[in-house]
């Protein structure tokens, strides 16, 4: 069943044309990728998804609903199954874990204190974080624990479908590694839809169910195994990481 459909897409900056009429659909339950080099305009297009940028040209529905139609309250509730997670998605220094992953919840819900600081714990606990980091600030983590605690706070809001917008860009190999796993985990025990924009070979091949490949147009739409046996030198290289992402 599609959550998302996104139909004859175009996006254009003065003469500078992003999306050439993109059209695609998310399945419920998957994790599905959005890639394409740098400046394809994969930040953009999940930026419109989300509402935080205007649809200029086509149209997007989210669970079968036209989104540039919606009522400012049918747009808050919408907006609430989602969680985004930005490229460079940064913590607030001046709260200490804790604090960080129950920021959302404050702010969106009438929780009582003690059941926002109950779920803060059980998402550290979900993102594999032992209890002692809680009461730690953002300068004294490791890049992958800071993208494990915006992790951990996008998905205390038990979003319907987490955006992440190059969720290991700038991680060593190693917490790369962790946070690919810790997606397919996520997959595995949480009902939720995962749309992710990443440039990382592993994610894409042990990560992602599907995925497009924009380029102005989307020029691939299909799995890792379709991809592989496609005879097209762009994504026969955008694959073997030879071409700049
Ligand atoms: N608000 C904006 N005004 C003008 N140009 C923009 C704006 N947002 C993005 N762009 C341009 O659109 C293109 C796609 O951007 P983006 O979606 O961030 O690319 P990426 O695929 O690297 O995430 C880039 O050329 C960028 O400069
Ligand atoms: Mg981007």
């Amino acid at each position: 069943m599609s959550i998302i459909k996104v139909e004859n897409l175009s996006t254009a900056f003065g003469d500078n044309l992003v999306h050439n009429n993109i059209s695609f659909e998310v399945n419920k339950g998957e994790i599905f990728g959005v890639l394409g080099g740098s400046g394809s305009g994969k930040s953009v297009l999940v930026k419109q998804i989300v509402m935080l940028n205007e649809i200029q040209k086509g149209t997007i529905k989210i669970f079968d609903k036209d989104i540039s139609k919606l009522s400012l309250d049918e747009t808050k509730e919408i907006k609430l199954n989602f969680s985004y997670l930005f490229q460079f998605g940064a913590l607030y220094s001046f709260l200490n874990v804790i604090e960080n992953i129950s920021v959302m919840l404050k702010e969106y819900t009438n929780l009582p204190k003690d059941l926002i600081e109950k779920i803060a714990y059980t998402n550290l606990d979900i993102v594999g974080l032992p209890k002692r980091v809680a009461k730690l600030y953002p300068s004294e983590l490791s890049g992958g624990m800071k993208k494990r605690v915006a992790l951990a706070r996008s998905l205390a809001m038990q979003p319907k479908i987490l955006f992440l917008d190059e969720p290991t860009s700038g991680l060593d190999p190693a917490s790369t590694q962790q946070i690919n796993e810790l997606l397919l985990y996520l997959k595995n025990s949480l009902d939720m839809t995962t749309v992710i924009i990443t440039h990382d070979l592993e994610t894409i091949k042990t990560v992602l169910d599907r995925f497009i490949i924009i380029k102005k147009d989307k020029i691939f739409d299909g799995n890792i195994s379709k991809a592989m046996n496609s005879d097209d030198e762009f994504i026969k290289d955008f694959l073997t990481n030879k071409k700049a992402m």
